[in-house]
């Protein structure tokens, strides 16, 4: 039998769940890009108008990964993705094709919908050491009683990253443990 696709979402987070800020991240982290390349690379990639349009134009579509971009408006154009009308038929389609693994990669709206929604039983979080004053967009509260953790990798601060990081691999705790 088949195994439905798991929905995976994966960012990173700063101490007071910061994302971004002016459409863009707070930080340059070498290790989480690698990181989040490796994760991602193969698998389909979801995310909404705002972080597609964030990209560098040399990462536009993120490459070995099908970009898929979510926005209300049907006339945008996302070159070298698939763009869907929302978040839901987004992943609907990954789960048709029978992907493999698909992530949810931001931005805020996205992330906040994704997990009020209950779309996703797991999680790459990177946990990056610092605090930013002047982020606008947030990543939602983690709540300890839904969710347990494990670290699976950290990374010092040097000159490849601004700051220091850990990963975190999430998963949803089953129904009354
Ligand atoms: N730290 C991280 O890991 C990380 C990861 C990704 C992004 N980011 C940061 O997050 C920020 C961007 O996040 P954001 O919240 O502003 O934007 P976003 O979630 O990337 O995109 C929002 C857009 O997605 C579309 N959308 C959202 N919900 C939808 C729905 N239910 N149905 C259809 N379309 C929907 C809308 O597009 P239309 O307006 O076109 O309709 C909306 O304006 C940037 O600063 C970026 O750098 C950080």
């Amino acid at each position: 039998m088949q195994h439905p696709t798991p929905i995976i979402l994966i960012a990173a987070i700063g101490k007071n769940n910061e994302l971004g800020k002016n459409n863009d991240l707070l930080w340059r982290l070498k290790s989480d890009m690698n990181f989040f390349k490796s994760t991602t690379s193969g698998h389909w990639v979801i995310m909404g108008r705002k972080s597609w349009e964030s990209l560098p134009a040399r990462f536009r579509p993120l490459p070995n990964r099908v970009n898929c971009v979510v926005s209300r408006n049907t006339d945008f154009q996302a070159e070298g993705a698939h763009l869907f009308s929302s978040l839901h038929s987004a992943i609907e389609k990954a789960l048709e094709s029978g992907a493999e693994k698909a992530f949810i990669i931001g931005g805020a709206q996205i992330y906040r919908e994704a997990l009020a929604d209950g779309l996703v039983n797991e999680m790459y979080l990177t946990h990056v050491d610092a605090s930013f004053e002047d982020a606008d967009v947030f990543f939602p509260t983690i709540d300890d009683a839904t969710w347990e953790r494990q670290e699976v990798g950290h990374f010092e601060s040097d000159e490849n990253n601004e700051f220091a990081g850990v990963f975190f691999h999430y998963r949803k705790k089953a129904a009354g443990s």
